[in-house]
């Protein structure tokens, strides 16, 4: 991906929860003021990176020279890369690190890294000294817009994803999006599923933005950054309503009832990523939406026409290995979201720009919908 070298002054999101509340500093070189701006919300503070073999190998350096210009002390931990860092195994060697390390209550974490990084090193500082501050520093285009935003922390269970965690505030995010120049191109299109997801539920006029400069997005030029920014403002606005999801927050999972459904499928594995696995199901969330009359067809075709035109798959004959029985996806959709009485919560759309959440969805037509879009795609 070429893209202009040239820094760009930031853009600051407030995320809005009373004292917890903190900034997203979002911008290309942005990494270069990590150490000031660190120092200057917590003074004379020790600071662990915690990263993964990828993102070191590109990135540790620039961020350990960047802290060094404020912190009394910077060690580093380094973790496998992949989905099955999120482990008990490795959260209790992260955690052993950091107290090794001696970090203290008044220290910090810098979690530097994807999602996978984000989400296991917020959950160890959650839990180190019954709670350390951390900061995230998001290397992949999926954390800068999502991960990295809400405080969720999390590692997985051999139950499921996500199972076992905590909702924990990071207290500052520096997204630099030129961090994203090295990340591998289906990972970045992944992540931009997330990116058009804030338009599809809440922001039409982004949505039409995006279909318009989606090449720019991908390019990096300061595009990129208005996309990131965007996006973080949707989310941390949702959050600042509903930090716990009890309601609106809920909308964040347009396509994921489908889409973890689809992932779980292919096993959580790269025939799949998370990004691909969404864009499917906010697709089918779309054409659902429009069979049950909530939206005019034609408004469910423009939205998968977009992730068409991004490269990202919109039908389940796109996964690689094929598309998984009907028994199986929707055992899969009642284990993501529980069924009442045969009634599935799902986020559905209005249209382009107004998704919301319906609680009454019975599993029956879920299962016919799909029973239809399985046989076009074995
Ligand atoms: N906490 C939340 O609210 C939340 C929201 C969405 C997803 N998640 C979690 O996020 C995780 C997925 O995150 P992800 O997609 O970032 O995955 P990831 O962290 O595994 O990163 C994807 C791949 O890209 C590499 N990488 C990252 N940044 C890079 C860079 N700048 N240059 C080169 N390589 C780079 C990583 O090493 C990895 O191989 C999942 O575990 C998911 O559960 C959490
Ligand atoms: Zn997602």
């Amino acid at each position: 991906m070429t893209a202009p070298l040239r820094a760009s002054d930031p853009i600051v999101v407030d995320v809005a929860l009373g004292d917890r509340s903190y900034d997203i500093v979002i911008g290309r070189g942005q990494l270069a003021t990590l150490g000031a701006r660190v120092a200057k919300l917590r003074p004379g503070a020790k600071v662990a990176i915690v990263s993964d073999k990828n993102v070191a190998a590109r990135h540790l350096d620039a961020a350990v020279t960047a802290l060094k210009d404020g912190a009394a002390a910077v060690s580093t931990i380094v973790l496998p890369p992949g989905e099955s860092t999120k482990s008990f195994e490795h959260l209790a060697r992260l955690c052993d690190e950091l107290i090794a390390q001696r970090i203290e209550r008044n220290d910090v974490v810098v979690a530097l890294g994807g999602g996978v990084i984000g989400d296991l090193a917020g959950f160890a500082a959650a839990i180190v000294r019954r709670g350390v501050d951390y900061v995230q520093v998001p290397t992949s285009l999926l954390a800068q817009v999502d991960s990295s935003v809400g405080g969720k922390t999390a590692i997985d269970s051999p139950h499921g994803k996500n199972l076992i965690g905590a909702f924990y505030q990071p207290v500052l995010v520096v997204a630099d999006t030129a961090l994203l120049d090295t990340l591998p191109e289906r990972e970045f299109r992944a992540g931009y599923a997330e990116v058009a997801k804030y338009g599809l539920l809440g922001d039409a006029a982004f949505f039409a933005w995006l279909e318009a400069n989606w090449q720019e997005v991908f390019a990096g030029g300061p595009a990129r950054e208005h996309a990131i920014a965007t996006s973080c403002r949707a989310k941390a606005a949702i959050v600042a309503r509903d930090e716990r999801e009890t309601g609106d927050r809920m909308l964040l999972n347009l396509g994921h009832t489908f889409g973890h459904a689809l992932e779980a499928a292919a096993g959580y594995s790269d025939r799949l990523l998370h990004g691909e696995a969404i864009a499917i199901g906010m697709a089918l969330a779309f054409e659902f939406s429009a069979r049950r009359a909530l939206l005019p067809k034609a408004e469910a075709e423009r939205a998968i026409r977009h992730f068409d035109a991004v490269g990202l798959p919109t039908r389940m004959s796109q996964i690689e290995g094929g598309a998984p029985m009907l028994d199986q996806a929707m055992e899969l959709i009642a284990q993501d979201k529980k069924v009442s009485r045969g009634k599935l919560t799902f986020i559905l759309a209005r249209g382009i720009g107004n998704a919301f959440v319906a609680k009454d969805v019975d599993a029956q037509d879920v299962r016919a919908f799909l029973a239809e879009k399985l046989k076009q795609a074995n």
